[in-house]
């Protein structure tokens, strides 16, 4: 208990009734540079090592009140104490007894009259040991850690490997179809030599196969542009209202031609360094599904604002068939084309896109409903600092 040790001592806990006693071990331990407190009794044994979390403890058997062998075993059954070793003092050498000390959790015992190199010898092989076995549950720890993180990316690295085996054969079966009518169509005119009159419309419709076949390339490879972090360069400052409003009047006389009502309102500041070609693409890509998937006499509201924190929400609403909750997961999912797709053009690539374009802007994109209907809603996430003054 004296000064100028420091905080890696070792303690110990020194329990014994008799004082005498006390002094002869707190003397010896000190003398081997140990730091060591005392206690009186089992009561305050138990207080003091939960308190001070001693590195081990030496215990009197035979003590008024709660005695050693019941002490250890409290010692024992408390989380906070359960790993200091105890080695008992104890006078009786009858087998049984240490028997029971064993039974009750210590590790190891010495006999009074005490021979204080003995208990010093005892004591320091037990800090010892138990120094190792804290050094080898840490070392389990961290082991047990990296088994689980190189589980975890076992398991996203199948996961991916799964995608890119279901994109591939996706992208197989999307191409084959207009490539295999673009073939019938150049060998019939190559075959049939049809007048020029007739030509026009084979040639049409091919060009609109090819036209296909591009549409795919093209959302394939912004997809890979973004995965790959190329498109960070095209980064400007942008208007998001302005940009949100020309998608708007873009699609408005497609909207028209189906018999669909289409409006637009943008409030507030919207200005934010994006990439305002991926984004237009994004919102026209939202605004296409509305149109595609909602019945004449629909209405369809496009909207964006700044959110308190910063953020930016671009949503489109339609009332339209909606979309399930069971599938909003997956119609983020490359070629995924859902019950409401059936007959109407496309490839399940624009809203890949979508979430593609979000993440590089710090959002996210999400399906609520709109009773009855869909709101999508693209957000992008705040800038620090990159805001347009
Ligand atoms: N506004 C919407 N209303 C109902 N279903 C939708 C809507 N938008 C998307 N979906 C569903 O999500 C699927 C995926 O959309 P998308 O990736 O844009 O592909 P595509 O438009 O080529 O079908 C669609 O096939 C459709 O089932
Ligand atoms: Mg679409």
């Amino acid at each position: 208990m004296d000064g100028g040790f420091d905080e890696t001592t070792p303690m110990i806990l020194v329990v014994d009734d008799t004082p005498a006693n006390l002094g002869v071990v707190v003397d010896c331990l000190e003398s081997h540079r140990l730091r060591v407190t005392i206690a009186r009794d089992g009561a305050e044994a138990l207080s003091r090592a939960a308190l001070s979390q001693p590195d081990l403890i030496l215990l009197d058997v035979m003590m008024p009140g709660i005695d050693g062998f019941e002490t250890c075993r409290r010692l024992k059954a408390q989380d906070s104490t359960r790993d200091i070793p105890v080695i008992f003092m104890t006078s009786l050498t009858q087998t049984e007894e240490k028997v029971v000390g064993f039974q009750a959790g210590a590790v190891d015992y010495v006999t009074k009259p005490l021979q204080v190199e003995e208990v010093a010898a005892r004591v320091n092989t037990h800090l010892k040991l138990r120094t190792l076995q804290k050094l080898q549950l840490t070392h389990n720890a961290r082991l047990r850690d990296e088994i689980e993180t190189r589980k975890r990316a076992e398991a996203e690295l199948t996961e991916m490997m799964h995608s890119v085996r279901n994109v591939s054969n996706a992208i197989a079966h999307d191409l084959r179809t207009p490539l295999a009518e673009l073939r019938s169509r150049l060998e019939s005119l190559a075959v049939m030599r049809p007048a020029p009159e007739e030509t026009f419309g084979e040639v049409e419709a091919a060009l609109a196969d090819v036209d296909r076949v591009i549409a795919i390339f093209n959302a394939l490879l912004r997809l890979a542009e973004i995965d790959a972090g190329i498109r960070q360069a095209g980064f400007v400052d942008a208007d998001i209202g302005d940009l949100v409003s020309d998608a708007g009047e873009f699609y408005l006389p497609v909207a028209e031609l189906r018999g669909l009502s289409l409006s637009v309102a943008c409030v507030g500041d919207l200005r934010r360094v994006a990439d305002h070609l991926l984004i237009a693409q994004a919102v026209g890509n939202l605004i296409d599904n509305a149109l595609k998937f909602t019945p004449p006499n629909g209405t369809i509201h496009v909207a964006a604002q700044r959110n308190a924190d910063g953020s930016i929400s671009i949503s489109v609403s339609d009332n339209g068939p909606g979309i399930p909750e069971r599938d909003r997961h997956k119609v983020t999912g490359r070629f995924y084309r859902g019950d409401a797709s059936r007959g109407t053009p496309g490839v399940g690539l624009g809203l890949a896109l979508v979430a593609a374009v979000a993440t590089l802007h710090g959002g996210s994109v999400a399906f609520t409903d709109n009773q009855p209907g869909t709101t999508a809603t693209l957000l992008l996430g705040a800038t620090q600092g990159a805001r347009v003054s």
